[in-house]
């Protein structure tokens, strides 16, 4: 299973690269807004220090657009996804920009047939958006399921990427379910290291070494 970070942080890059944890890096128009730097230059940043997939998202929403975005973004590097909404125009760029060897990540998939479509048109990934479909009280995990299922069925290459964690139990359903990769945020996977008993078990050891020291 692969770790991507879902963010566009150049410190949370970094830490979860040293964490051995950065297998990708994810990015999207809102969290590159966060930052409030100039969003080509963060690009930039991210491009020369990551050497795993870099999911960067267009903005137009006609084909022609898209695809000139993507010819752009791609000239970045050879690990350059081109991240593409889940929309009629969308999926027309995915199979243009497939036919021309351009890596896409169609994003904000919340039904399994948006899915299916996107693996047709030649989709390199796919990004369901669980935590998003938690929030409105319909079973997030239930579409990773399907998917899967699905890609089974036909033998899609198209990988799965779990999109909108927001806790550890989505890594750890996700990961239950074969997902072949899951793009998390820098706070959750600093919980995926921790539990209060390794915690407290650290302190005991210390204290009776402690107290047996000469
Ligand atoms: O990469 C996009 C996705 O993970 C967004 O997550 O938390 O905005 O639903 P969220």
């Amino acid at each position: 299973m692969k770790f991507f970070i879902d963010t566009a942080n150049i410190e949370e890059i970094k830490k979860g690269i040293e964490m051995g944890l950065v297998d990708g890096v994810t990015t999207n128009p809102t969290l590159l807004a966060k930052e409030k730097k100039d969003p080509n230059l963060i690009i930039k940043e991210i491009m020369s220090i990551v050497s795993g997939p870099v999911s960067l998202e267009v903005i137009s929403k006609d084909t022609e657009g898209m695809c000139r975005e993507a010819r752009a973004l791609s000239s970045l590097g050879e690990n350059a996804v081109i991240k593409i909404p889940m929309t009629e125009d969308g999926i027309k760029a995915v199979r243009i920009l497939s036919n021309e060897g351009i890596k896409t990540n169609v994003t904000l998939v919340f039904q399994p047939l948006q899915a299916l479509i996107a693996a047709k048109a030649g989709a390199t990934y796919v990004s369901p958006f669980i935590g998003r479909l938690d929030d409105i009280s319909s079973r997030g995990m239930g579409i990773i399921e399907d998917i899967t299922t699905i890609f089974n069925n036909y033998g899609f290459e198209t990988e799965i990427i779990v999109a909108s964690i927001r806790n550890p139990l989505h890594v750890l359903d996700a990961a239950l379910l074969g997902a072949d990769i899951a793009t998390i945020p820098f706070n959750v996977l600093k919980q995926l290291i921790t539990h209060p008993l390794t915690d407290m078990g650290i302190e005991k050891f210390l204290k009776d070494w402690e107290s047996i020291k000469k």
